[in-house]
C-alpha cells in the first residue's frame, strides 16, 4: 500500500474515493448544515422518514429542534440535503442561526493542580447534565503534549467507558492523527467543551457550555499546548468566541488567548460526510505544517 492509499484507508476512503466536484450535492447538503436553518418545515413538507425524527417534533421551536438535528440527526440531515439539493444555497429561505457568543458567565473556579481539577470535574454538579450522565469525561493522553485536540461533548460510549472520543468517531480521529504521524496517548492530548454527556446526544445548551468552560479553560493552561485543533462547531466557536460557521474559520491559524488555533470538521460529522473527509486531511495537514514553523522547522 503506498503513502495515499494509506492515508485514504485510514480515513476510511479505501478506493471509493470521491474526486471533487463530482459531489455537488453531498458539498452544498453540508455547507446547508452548517448554515443552521432557523425555521422549521412544517410537517407536511417533510418526508416520512424526516417527520418520524424526534428532533424534527414541529412541536418543539424551531431553531434549537433543527440546529440540534442537522448535526446529529440523520433523517434530518436527509431533508436538509433534500432541500439544498432542490434550491440554491443563496436563494434559500433559511436564515442562519446565530449562536450567541456573549455566553452566560460561568461561575469562577479557582486555580487548581491537574489532579484536583480531574476530581473537580469528576465530581461536578454545575449543571443539569451531572443528573444524567454516567461519569463525566476529563481528557486524554499526554497533559504535556504539544498538540490539543478539542471535541464537543461526550457520547455514549465515552459516557459509559470515562474517556474522550473512544466510540466510532474516536476511531476516526486516532486514524487521521495516525495518518499525520501522531499517536493519540503520546503526542496529543484530547478533551472537549463539555464534560457529560448530553441526553440522547443532543447538542449542548449555552449555559450548560458557559458552566463548563472553566475546566476547558484550566486544562489548557496547564497543558500550554503549542497548537490547538478544535473539531467542530462547538469546539471551534467557544474557543473562538465567535457565531462564524466552520467552512469560514477553515484554513485559518486564529488564536486561543495566544496559542495557534486551527480549525476543522468534527469525525462524528465526517462520518457522515465521506467528501469532507478530504477537507480534513488538509486541515490536518495545513496544522502540520503550522506546528513544524512554530517549532523553527522549514
Ligand atoms: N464526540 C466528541 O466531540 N467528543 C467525544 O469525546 C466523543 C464524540
Amino acid at each position: 500500500m503506498n503513502r495515499k492509499e494509506y492515508v485514504l484507508s485510514q480515513f476510511g476512503l479505501g478506493p471509493r474515493w470521491v474526486r471533487r466536484g463530482q459531489t455537488y450535492p453531498a458539498a452544498l447538503a453540508s455547507a446547508a448544515a452548517e448554515k443552521m436553518p432557523a425555521v422549521l418545515p412544517s410537517s407536511a413538507e417533510m418526508t416520512h422518514t424526516e417527520r418520524l425524527s424526534p428532533a424534527m417534533d414541529p412541536a418543539q421551536p424551531a431553531s434549537s429542534q433543527l440546529q440540534q438535528a442537522l448535526s446529529a440527526d440523520r433523517p434530518a440531515y436527509a431533508y436538509a440535503e433534500r432541500q439544498a439539493q432542490a434550491l440554491p444555497l443563496a436563494e434559500s429561505p433559511y436564515q442562519a442561526v446565530q449562536l450567541s457568543p456573549a455566553q452566560p458567565p460561568a461561575r469562577a473556579l479557582p486555580p487548581m493542580d491537574w489532579a484536583t481539577l480531574e476530581a473537580e470535574v469528576k465530581g461536578c454538579t454545575r449543571c443539569r447534565l451531572c443528573e444524567t450522565r454516567t461519569q463525566a469525561v476529563f481528557g486524554r493522553g499526554n497533559p504535556k503534549a504539544r498538540w490539543l485536540v478539542v471535541g464537543e461533548a461526550p457520547g455514549e460510549q465515552e459516557d459509559r467507558q470515562g474517556l474522550p472520543f473512544v466510540g466510532r468517531a474516536g476511531q476516526l480521529l486516532n486514524n487521521m492523527l495516525r495518518a499525520a504521524g501522531l499517536d493519540s496517548d503520546t503526542d496529543v492530548y484530547i478533551a472537549n467543551v463539555i464534560k457529560c454527556r448530553p441526553p440522547a446526544n443532543r447538542n449542548p445548551s449555552q449555559d450548560e457550555i458557559a458552566a463548563c468552560q472553566p475546566y476547558l479553560r484550566q486544562q489548557i493552561d496547564h497543558i500550554q499546548p503549542s497548537l490547538i485543533l478544535a473539531l467542530g462547531r462547538f469546539a471551534a466557536q467557544t474557543l473562538l468566541e465567535t457565531t462564524e460557521p466552520i467552512g469560514r474559520l477553515r484554513g485559518k491559524v486564529h488564536h486561543y488567548a495566544s496559542t495557534p488555533l486551527i480549525v476543522s470538521y468534527h469525525p462524528a460529522y465526517l462520518l457522515r460526510t465521506q467528501p469532507d473527509k478530504a477537507k480534513a486531511w488538509q486541515d490536518l495537514v495545513f496544522a502540520r505544517r503550522e506546528m513544524a514553523h512554530l517549532q523553527g522547522k522549514p
